[in-house]
């Protein structure tokens, strides 16, 4: 990016940073990176240091943040929140190094070296050991009052531990999500044809201003404390205040997340590493704050603007390539929602060959105005699956046309619909073979059912060849019929077999996972499994029950009362138990059992209980049952007229019990 050279440019760039103002803060949807966005920041004040006359008072330097959202009250900070000066080089650090020296006056000056949480910034109020309140920051001196939802974070204490804390101040941290929670999110949303968030940042926020606590509580936010109100401190330097942090029982970064540096070599070996970790965090981070260790020199280092002088950000660039588009297909999901996806020339980027990028839906490609044939920015955000960041313009293609969803679905060719409110386009074919392919492939997964040997690609062949066509089918299965599968041979039929038998005996939780009901995810499911206890008693709740449960919101309540009242569905679930299905009947279990987290394998005619009976009761006590015996076995249970199972744990010396010992232990 070039220098801004001249006043119509300075201007022409202020414009468009409006712009993307606007796009980010007001319809959450930001058109360029965030990289992007602070380049261009950079020329702005570049440009606006050399010509201070000319500075706009509009200008996008000049504002911090968010403006007050609509249904919060706002709450005055006791000290105001500033934000960071950003570095992208050594050569800046270095230079941000000198200017805190020369205004320290040679004194010896070490820097407390922390990760940039990519999330949202919150203030945290504590009066007599108690938390008053949780403020966004807002303008920089009033936030909104996020209060009710910063409780539901079950790592916020709401009483401080230990002692020696100041009377009423300030704890300054980040709300964040991980980056698994992150992408569940979107997955469910993707399902529910709402708008997928950009990156987990977004997510957070989003959350955090979300107005129905309960729907909060179900998006898993974390929070890391990381300062203190300017002032406030009881200890001297900004590496105590970790410790004395965790001893008030407030959540911190891990402690090789936080590293004292003397010197410029020592931070960037610090950045280093973190960059070189980034990777493999299980957040996003989207830099390093070099802080000034002793917390009393902080006043006299003083502020420019908005930034103070006591610290500074080393931003991470984010890793892009190029490539073309060189088509656009269309997925479409379990509930029917169609989702393009740009089908890419592949190539190398952060550590993958990437070939795919979602496109999300229309609004997406219409406002990016991705076109077939396009060579496009791709960035890893957040997301398994990257996504287009821009369209290089320059080298489009004269002939090319916007892109259109198709009117009819890809798969089964009905006319699709589309919902008020929703972004999304649907197939509303419920018998679409694409539809039912990902139903079923959602029961059979690991967050639902849990069947194993039953991927995507063995569902797919089942459901084309007519032998699977809902999910209760699955339980009719016969090695006959296994055996025209591609390469199923003898001990691959067995295998998956034994995984559907296995998964009769599933926890009702899964079960419910396993339905697919809209707005249910695992935490939802295990919610309502832990109320209803059984499946029957889960059918007759009604919306107002279901509702009382904590963690359920009026919009999950209804939406798990409307499906469970459908005629087929309730067939469909009395099918899965005609069929054998068993969930567990959830009984209060049985603390500290030698069986609990135990995995164990029963064979051979038990003479005291039936086999359910006995899974029963090592499922109370927390242990598993599993159908074959594998080096992870903890216990085979031996009945009479043993099978090969019985050879098999002697083979390879897991621990064999008697059905008498078995007795003993339960
Ligand atoms: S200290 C004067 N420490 O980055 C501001 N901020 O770009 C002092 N952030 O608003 C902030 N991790 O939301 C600090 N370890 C960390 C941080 C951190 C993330 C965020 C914070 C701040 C923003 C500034």
């Amino acid at each position: 990016m070039n220098r801004i050279k001249t006043y119509q440019e300075y201007l022409k760039c202020v414009e468009e940073l409006i712009e993307h103002d606007r796009h980010y803060y007001d319809e959450a949807k930001p058109v360029i990176s965030d990289y992007q966005y602070d380049q261009k920041i950079r020329l702005l004040n570049e440009y606006e240091e050399r010509h201070p006359e000319d500075r706009v008072a509009h200008s996008p330097t000049q504002r911090v943040a968010e403006s007050p959202t609509e249904g919060f009250s706002q709450g005055a900070h006791m000290v105001p929140m500033m934000s960071l000066a950003n570095t992208y080089s050594e050569k800046e650090v270095e230079g941000y190094l000198k200017r805190v020296d020369k205004i320290l006056e040679g004194k010896k000056v070490r820097f407390c070296c922390e990760l940039k949480m990519d999330g949202m910034a919150i203030s945290l109020r504590y009066k007599k050991g108690k938390l008053f309140h949780a403020l966004t920051r807002g303008n920089g001196q009033k936030g909104d009052d996020v209060t009710a939802n910063v409780k539901t974070i079950r790592s916020v204490p709401l009483a401080l531990s230990g002692s020696h804390y100041p009377d009423d101040f300030e704890v300054r941290g980040e709300v964040y999500l991980t980056l698994s929670s992150f992408r569940e999110i979107n997955k469910e949303r993707e399902e529910e044809g709402l708008e997928t968030f950009a990156n987990p940042r977004n997510a957070a926020a989003g959350s955090l201003k979300l107005l129905d606590p309960k729907e909060v509580a179900k998006r898993k936010l974390h929070l890391v404390c990381y300062g203190i109100g300017e002032g406030q401190s009881p200890v001297r330097y900004q590496h105590e205040l970790h410790s004395t942090f965790r001893k008030w029982g407030l959540p911190v970064a891990h402690p090789s997340h936080v590293c004292l540096a003397d010197d410029l070599p020592e931070i960037m070996a610090f950045t280093h590493r973190i960059e070189k970790e980034r990777e493999a965090l299980p957040f996003e981070i989207d830099g390093v704050v070099i802080k000034v260790d002793d917390l009393s020199t902080h006043e006299l280092l003083g502020s420019t603007g908005k930034v103070p002088r006591f610290a500074i950000a080393y931003k991470f660039a984010p890793e892009q390539a190029r490539t073309k588009i060189l088509s656009i297909t269309v997925q479409v999901g379990r509930s029917g929602v169609l989702t393009p996806v740009a089908e890419l020339e592949p190539v190398f980027l952060a550590g993958s060959t990437i070939a795919r990028a979602t496109l999300h839906n229309q609004e997406e490609v219409t406002r990016k105005d991705i076109r077939i044939g396009d060579l496009v920015v791709i960035e890893k955000g957040g997301d398994v699956i990257p996504k287009v960041v821009e369209v290089d313009l320059s080298k489009r293609d004269k002939e090319s046309a916007p892109w259109h969803m198709p009117k009819r679905c890809p798969i089964c060719n009905t006319a699709v619909v589309h919902r008020e409110g929703e972004v999304a386009v649907r197939c509303p074919n419920p018998d679409c073979f694409g539809q039912r392919m990902r139903r079923i492939s959602y029961f059979a997964s690991k967050h639902a059912m849990d069947i194993e040997h039953m991927g995507e690609k063995v569902v797919e062949q089942l459901v084309a060849k007519g032998l699977v066509s809902r999910i209760s089918d699955i339980y009719l299965l016969t090695e006959k019929e296994l055996s025209q599968l591609e390469g199923f041979k003898e001990k691959s039929i067995e295998n998956l077999l034994k995984s559907i038998d296995a998964s009769r005996y599933c926890p009702l939780s899964r079960l419910i996972m396993g339905l697919g009901i809209p707005y249910v995810g695992t935490e939802t499911a295990e919610a309502l499994a832990r109320e209803a206890r059984d499946i029957n008693t889960l059918l007759q709740m009604g919306e107002a029950e279901l509702n009382a449960i904590e963690g359920i919101g009026d919009k999950t309540a209804h939406a798990i009362f409307t499906f469970l009242q459908k005629k087929e569905v309730r067939q469909e679930i009395q099918r899965l138990l005609d069929h054998g299905v068993k969930p567990e009947k959830m009984k209060k279990k049985i603390e500290g059992h030698p069986l609990s987290g135990k995995t164990v394998v029963l064979t051979g005619t038990l003479t005291c209980f039936t086999r359910d009976e006995a899974i029963d009761l090592i499922k109370e006590r927390g242990g598993k049952v599993s159908g074959s015996v594998s080096k992870k076995t903890d216990y085979v249970v031996v009945g009479e007229d043993p099978g090969s199972k019985y050879e098999k744990a002697k083979e390879l010396h897991v621990e064999i019990l008697s059905e008498k010992q078995f007795k003993e232990m339960l």
